[in-house]
């Protein structure tokens, strides 16, 4: 790295996890340059950072925004909650080109880029899959839905960009919890705190807190291969034991009924059909989502561990800053 105060740059910068990650970046002594939209929320406490304005297919902003960095964090992205498929693949996949086309034309440091856990899956048929058979980073799976598959096509152009020459590391989070997710957490936190909420879904998937996720995040700009794939997982739970340890935890009411994944794979193709028909997406549904939808996505993180020295807390020591957030925000 060059001078006193290393230099990243950092796509997705207002958002959830990006904020975490230039909030511990900056008490790291990192100077910061965040890639933002005009309309974008930056906020008080992201004042420090020095901003450039732009898509992030806009080349120009992105050749600026890297040039000279000593890393780029890559973690602007969307997702079909917010977004048609068109605009997730031009974000998530053409976003991801025309970064890795900036790095190549500047003299940049390590490309660290945030795909998805989504990207991965134990495969094989049903019963299998619905067991709580746990996925590493070789079981590629096929993507389901544009969200996936444009992450899945942005994972192969980071891995193009590395045998090219470039140097630059993939992450794949799970599902992130933490304070300012307006999505999952909360979702989780209604689900588990509010008692007119009678039943969860079925189903389950890895838990980990955002905190976790960013020192996984600089662990593999320090010590990840170039070109290597790191899930960062946490704990891996039904959604009924979320909500459960959740509501154990803050004196709430977990749901006390699971919906059955018979009911949630029957919506799918209503709410698709839905969808079709009136251009109004039912997120997340249609057939094959509905169908993932009911199944325990688990994840191990041990090649994180092994080669970066990954580790995660529990769902418990993340709660106290999560609901103090989430109270608070009303
Ligand atoms: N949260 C999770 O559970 C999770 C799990 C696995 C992977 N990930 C991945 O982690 C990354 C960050 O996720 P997050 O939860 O922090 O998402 P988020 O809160 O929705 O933030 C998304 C960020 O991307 C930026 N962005 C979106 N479209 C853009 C565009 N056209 N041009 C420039 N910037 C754009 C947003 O900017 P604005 O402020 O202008 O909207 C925002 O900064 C994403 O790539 C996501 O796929 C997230």
């Amino acid at each position: 790295m060059t001078g006193t105060a290393p230099t990243a740059a950092v796509t997705g910068a207002t958002g959830f996890i990006g904020t975490h990650l230039c909030g511990r970046l900056l008490a790291d002594g990192w100077t910061i340059r965040g890639l933002c939209r005009p309309g974008s929320d930056r906020g008080d406490r992201r004042a420090p950072l020095e901003w450039t304005v732009g898509d992030i297919t806009d080349r120009a902003a992105l050749e600026s925004l890297v040039d000279g960095v000593d890393a780029v964090f890559h973690l602007a992205g969307v997702g079909l909650w917010r977004a048609d498929p068109e605009t997730v693949h031009r974000v998530n996949r053409e976003g991801t080109r025309a970064v890795l086309e900036a790095c190549r034309s500047r003299s940049v440091g390590r490309l660290v880029f945030t795909s998805t856990a989504g990207t991965r899956r134990v495969t094989g048929q049903e019963p299998a899959w619905s067991s709580a058979a746990v996925a590493d980073e070789t079981d590629v799976a096929d993507p389901v839905g544009a969200y996936q598959s444009s992450k899945a096509a942005a994972e192969r152009l980071v891995d193009s960009y590395v045998d090219s020459g470039g140097d630059a590391v993939t992450v794949h989070p799970t599902a992130v919890f933490g304070p300012g997710d307006e999505r999952f957490t909360v979702r989780l936190l209604e689900l588990a705190l509010d008692p007119k909420r009678l039943a969860a879904p079925p189903g389950g998937g890895s838990l980990v807190g955002v905190s976790d996720v960013v020192d996984g995040t600089l662990a593999a700009l320090e010590e990840g291969g170039a070109g290597e794939h790191y899930l960062l997982a946490g704990d891996n739970l039904t959604y009924g034991a979320m909500t459960a340890r959740v509501a154990s935890h803050a004196d709430g009411h977990p749901p006390r009924f699971r919906v059955p994944a018979a009911a949630i794979r029957a919506a799918g193709p209503v709410a698709g059909a839905v969808g079709r028909v009136t251009g109004v997406r039912v997120f997340p549904f249609d057939r094959d989502m509905a169908r993932l939808a009911t199944r325990h996505l688990f994840y191990s993180s041990r090649k994180a561990h092994e080669e970066l020295g990954y580790t995660y807390d529990p769902l418990e020591a993340h709660l106290p800053e999560t609901l103090a957030w989430y109270r608070s925000s009303g």
